[in-house]
């Protein structure tokens, strides 16, 4: 009925083992200074030990939706968050994601909402997390790459952010409020993990974008580097991927990203479903990665029918079937994929798990979308056998905030030694 195979979406056992091997490849290829679909910037930062201490500030900056934090770090592995709040980037008013936005804008107005949460007599060290592709020669800088994930704002990239961020706290009167470190999402979850417990070996971000970082041990300190994993390519692509990678917004870079990420799973199943019934559909609006774990949980075809109609598709009982089965194929996909990454990884750094591992994760995918993790561990099993006993995934929720208050921690006391 349908031009769609899902079994193209299938990744077979030996295509697991082939991708984490040509992921291993890339990083060796990267750390030997040769070119790499891999761009490996070190953090600057080593893992966290559990014993630094202090009251911190976090930015955490990622997505539509930023957050800010005030963290306690008591020691001991132990942190609290103490207050927290949450703002959109695209407001009534203004969407600052986008091109007719510039940096003034956007940094004005994330100052502006530090001046609402922060005292303005006490004075805050502060740890911002940046999730996107940036380069830094220490732990308080940060020069944007490139933007991923659909952001455009303009006057960014080629900056270094946390100038941006300290001049607009500066024009709002924020001499109290010290950035003190910046980092990615990925390194933030790997910090707030490795504050918490041992053998944390990567940090992964399975949600609206994808990515991972590893702590790197070839040098004299460990160093966390981020991979920005998102920009591998599998090389395994259906003429969905392909479709989709033609309309986005930077064509032929991020191809692991838009084939693991929750915010490009929306799209491709939107692109599907758009083609496969096009007959009887018209300006129906997208799917977003929410829709597809309500489709994955919902208790009858009718449920899917109806969230398939507030998205403008007006569908019978055997297209709602295979949307579920649509859903299935590429979340599956993505988790294998990510698995498959993960052991890429692993193939570097302890090749025959002669250590234990644990791999921290943040995101919504790997938080509530339906048979996520099982699916990545069932991965994680096909590619190393029962040695795969040997790593843990955990989720490291809320970790991109946490960890920025522990980086905040780790620069400041390397500041004061
Ligand atoms: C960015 C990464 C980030 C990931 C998860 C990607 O689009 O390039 O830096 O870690 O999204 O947020």
């Amino acid at each position: 009925m349908y031009d769609v195979n899902l079994a193209d979406f299938v990744v077979r056992r030996e295509q697991l083992w082939q991708i984490a091997e040509k992921f291993r490849g890339e990083i060796e290829k990267s750390l030997n200074g040769k070119e790499s679909s891999l761009k490996m910037l070190s953090s600057y930062l080593s893992p966290a030990i559990g014993n630094e201490q202090g009251s911190f500030l976090a930015l955490d900056f990622g997505g539509t939706n930023v957050r800010l934090l005030e963290v306690l770090l008591q020691g001991q592995g132990r942190l609290t968050v103490q207050r927290k709040s949450l703002f959109p980037l695209r407001t009534e008013g203004v969407d600052y994601t986008a091109e007719n936005t510039d940096s003034l804008q956007l940094f004005g107005y994330l100052a502006a909402k530090i001046r609402e949460f922060v005292e303005p007599e006490r004075h805050y060290r502060l740890g911002h997390t940046f999730s996107f592709p940036f380069s830094q020669s220490k732990a308080n800088e940060a020069v944007l790459l490139v933007w991923t994930k659909e952001f455009k704002t303009c006057g960014v990239e080629g900056k270094n952010v946390t100038d941006l961020l300290s001049q607009a706290l500066m024009a709002q009167g924020l001499s109290n409020v010290e950035p003190v470190a910046v980092l990615n999402d990925t390194v933030a979850t790997l910090l707030a993990a490795s504050y918490q417990y041992r053998h944390v070996t990567i940090g992964a971000i399975c949600g609206t974008g994808h990515n991972s970082c590893y702590v790197e041990r070839c040098g004299r300190e460990p160093v966390i580097m981020n991979l920005e994993s998102g920009n591998f390519s599998t090389e395994l692509f259906t003429v969905w991927d392909q479709k989709l990678d033609q309309s986005s917004v930077y064509p032929g870079q991020q191809r692991l990203e838009k084939q693991v990420s929750a915010g490009y799973l929306g799209n491709l199943a939107t692109l599907i479903a758009r083609s496969v019934y096009a007959e009887t559909q018209s300006n129906s609006a997208g799917f977003t990665g929410q829709d597809l774990a309500d489709f994955l949980s919902a208790k009858s075809w009718k449920a899917v029918r109806k969230l398939a109609e507030e998205r403008g598709f007006q569908l019978n009982r055997s297209e709602c079937e295979f949307l579920i089965r649509l859903s299935r194929a590429l979340v599956f996909r993505s988790a294998r994929l990510a698995a498959a990454s993960f052991c890429g990884i692993l193939f570097h750094c302890d090749r025959d798990l002669q250590e234990r591992h644990r791999i921290a994760v943040d995101g919504s995918l790997y938080e509530k979308m339906p048979g996520y993790r099982a699916a990545l561990t069932e991965a994680l099993y096909e590619i190393y056998g029962e040695k795969a006993d040997q790593i843990q995934t955990l989720l490291m929720k809320d970790g991109s905030g946490m960890g920025a208050a522990v980086a905040a921690a780790l620069a400041s006391k390397r500041h004061l030694a």
